[in-house]
């Protein structure tokens, strides 16, 4: 009786060993190897339906302009560049649960007139129809299937000859032609190669939602995210309605755009001014709370962060962070004790931001110590000024990129006073009336100037 080939797979990077190793040779991942049953690997070179060996010259070339699909999600559209490319492989990663299946059923069932296939390999039909029931949306032209056999996939598309194909999700897809089960690497990366060739040679584009490990990647070969056009995340805190799209890869588009929605009972709704409702509205001015004006991609946004600075009951004291890094924090705190006199390391510092964003950009230092020391001098700051600025080391505020569109949505949110560092002033052609700018240079400056 034939063998059974194993190999081992490093399911990190994709390379493959006939025996088991506790490091892979070459991503250099630990305990990565998992053995695969491979009886048949039949690669797919051909994969972006180039005819192998041809060569021509470059200009001699006439490509086909295909024009995008614009689906009625602006938000979407403006993700992906402008709309849908036809022939597109789009990624979709994210947490269970985070609304992956849920905005592209949306989509499916939005887009009137465009023909579209849903392979669904994770839910049953009726729990489809369900949560199409639930999102209130009906379309004609949206056909489902529940399948997840690469072969039979294909077949069914060409069957109804699609515009787009979503599938949901690769990691449930595998060819009849590899007997190492769905999921695992070489199964993965054959589906996709199986799917990319037919959405380049009929022009239809496939959405594959992908799911993500427990470090945030998309489970699967790295090669993936390499082999497809774009790679979206959506992401988002659980405990809070706000969900982005975000692009990590585009190529027929920009990386910096971002979409913004919020799911409620009625499924995702796309969000066209997200700094309405990132800032709570107060009628009155509290102490700790100061308003950044940062840039989400090129977005501009303003959104609050809300410092608590208690005297702390034990010898160490605690820093808790939500949205925001806990080192950058542990460094703010240590230019205001050093730079500016305050005695934080007898306190506790609780730095919230709000809406349950998450917040790499250093622009919003400027909010963050101006939000822990009115907490911490329990003094409000005035409900019409915001921040933009990022702190230096030795307490010095340095400019921050883009910072006209960040004035101008400030402005355009009834913001009076608009602080900023003295840096920036080169940077600033245009006139701005409805709002003041205030050039500072140091954080010891500005601190003495709010709050004495
Ligand atoms: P889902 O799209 O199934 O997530 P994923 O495919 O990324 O795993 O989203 C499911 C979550 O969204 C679930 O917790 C329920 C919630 N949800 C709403 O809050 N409102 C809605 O209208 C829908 C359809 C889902
Ligand atoms: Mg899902």
């Amino acid at each position: 009786m034939a063998k059974t080939k194993t190999l081992y797979v490093c399911q990190q990077c994709g390379s493959s060993a006939v025996k088991w190793m506790g490091k892979c040779p070459s991503c250099g991942a630990w305990n990565s190897f998992v053995e695969e049953v491979v009886e048949k690997v039949k690669s797919n070179p051909n994969v972006h339906g180039v005819k192998d060996g041809e060569i021509v010259a470059l200009d001699s070339l006439n490509p086909e302009v295909l024009t995008r699909l614009v689906t009625p999600d602006e938000e979407l559209n403006r993700v992906l560049g402008g709309g849908i490319v036809p022939g597109s492989v789009i990624l979709l990663g994210g947490e269970p649960g985070i609304g992956k299946s849920t905005i592209l059923l949306q989509l499916a069932l939005e887009c009137k007139g465009i023909k579209l296939l849903y392979v669904s390999g994770e839910e049953s039909l009726n729990q489809i129809k369900l949560r199409a029931n639930r999102v209130g949306l009906t379309n004609p032209d949206c056909f489902i299937v529940a399948e997840t056999v690469l072969e039979n996939i294909l077949e069914a598309a060409k069957k109804v000859e699609p515009d787009i194909i979503i599938v949901d999700s690769i990691q449930t897809v595998s060819s009849l032609e590899i007997d190492s089960s769905p999921g695992s690497i070489p199964q993965i990366r054959e589906s996709t190669a199986g799917l990319i060739q037919f959405a380049k040679k009929s022009h239809t584009a496939i959405f594959l939602i992908g799911h993500i490990t427990k470090e945030g990647y998309i489970a699967g070969p790295k090669i993936l995210e390499h082999m497809v056009d774009t790679v979206l995340y959506f992401e988002g805190d659980r405990h809070y309605n706000y969900r982005i799209l975000r692009t990590m890869k585009n190529r027929f588009g920009s990386v910096a755009e971002i979409g913004i929605y919020e799911m409620g009972d009625k499924g995702l709704i796309p969000i066209k001014n997200p700094s309405e409702i990132l800032l709570t509205t107060r009628n009155e001015a509290l102490s700790g709370i100061s308003i950044a004006a940062t840039l989400e991609g090129i977005r501009p946004m303003l959104i609050e962060i809300q410092a608590l600075v208690s005297p702390s009951p034990y010898s160490t004291p605690q820093r808790t962070t939500t949205g925001f890094d806990a080192k950058r924090l542990s460094m703010l705190l240590a230019v205001l004790e050093k730079r500016c006199g305050m005695r934080i390391n007898i306190y506790d510092v609780f730095l919230n931001i709000a809406g349950g964003l998450k917040v790499e950009e250093p622009a919003i230092d400027l909010a963050v110590v101006t939000s822990l020391a009115s907490s911490y001098h329990d003094i409000s700051l005035p409900m019409d000024c915001c921040f933009a600025g990022e702190i230096g080391l030795s307490g010095e505020i340095r400019p921050v990129n883009q910072i006209e569109t960040r004035i101008s949505e400030a402005e355009k949110l009834g913001f009076k006073t608009f602080y900023l560092s003295s840096y920036n002033k080169k940077s600033i052609s245009r006139k701005f009336d409805g709002i003041q700018l205030v050039f500072v240079d140091t954080v010891e400056k500005l601190l003495s100037e709010l709050f004495s």
